[in-house]
């Protein structure tokens, strides 16, 4: 007989005016292999077909399934509860609107970062569908990969205090996503412009290092290297590992 765990669940419907923010327990019996993915459907169907939380891909990829588990941005489909203690509290992504319970508009904020940092490549050369694709060095388009793994799982944000108090700060998977395309040899912008974005208060001068993002973030993405070297290269001090920018 497996472990009797007792979730406590976050619940609330910010549009609905009788709704008040508050935990709601649930029992389950633990079973082989059970994730907290298994857990929130198992409660839907059995429990509660009123509990809203998102997923989509449950292996890992999509990035919707992000929740804090006992105070820790992480994804609800590959936590297993065997790693976790009998009494486990989820809550919703912190930073992002609430839509309702566990869910949150990640959608909303990403796209607004992404138009924001104009995330997307800049050339002159006009787009020839019928052209060979151009070739790129082996080494350029790995470190290229390396950084575009991002799943906008939202966790790094949720766990940046300075995106939580400072809605205009860009957070580090925004700085990650400048350095994915300074590296880029398609994008035709100069270093300078990429600076001009991100040289701010609302960008890594605003970074108080406070977390260990590369441990928060699900995907393991370089980025402390990323905000480290953005600092480093424009003079301030931080204590960060190697940067892989050109
Ligand atoms: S950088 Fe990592 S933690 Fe941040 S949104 Fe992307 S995958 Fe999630
Ligand atoms: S459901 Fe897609 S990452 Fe968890």
């Amino acid at each position: 007989m497996g472990r009797n765990l007792i979730f406590h669940i976050f619940r609330y419907q910010p549009k609905n005016p009788e709704s008040q923010p508050h935990l709601e327990a649930f029992h389950l019996e633990e079973t082989d292999g059970m994730t907290l993915f298994i857990v929130l459907n198992r409660i839907l169907e059995e429990q509660d077909s009123t509990l809203q939380f998102d997923f989509c891909c449950r292996a890992g990829m999509c990035g919707s399934c992000a929740v804090l588990i006992n105070g820790h941005p992480d994804l609800a489909c590959h936590t297993k509860t065997s790693d976790l203690p009998e009494e486990i509290t989820l809550m919703p992504l912190p930073v992002f609107d609430l839509v309702g319970d566990l869910s949150v508009d990640k959608g909303g904020w990403f796209r607004k970062m992404n138009k924001r940092i104009e995330s997307w490549i800049h050339t002159d050369k006009t787009f020839d569908p019928n052209a060979p694709e151009e070739r790129m060095e082996n080494r350029k388009a790995v470190e290229i990969y390396e950084l575009e793994r991002c799943i906008e799982c939202g966790c790094c944000v949720a766990a940046c205090g300075n995106s939580d108090s400072r809605p205009d700060f860009l957070g580090p998977v925004a700085l990650n996503r400048m350095a994915r395309f300074l590296i880029d040899p398609r994008d035709h912008r100069r270093e300078q412009d990429f600076f001009d974005v991100v040289e701010t208060g609302k960008g890594v001068f605003g970074c108080l290092e406070g977390v260990d993002l590369d441990y928060v973030c699900p995907k393991k993405l370089p980025l402390k290297d990323q905000v480290g070297m953005m600092i480093r290269k424009k003079g301030g001090k931080v204590g960060c590992g190697p940067a892989i920018w050109k």
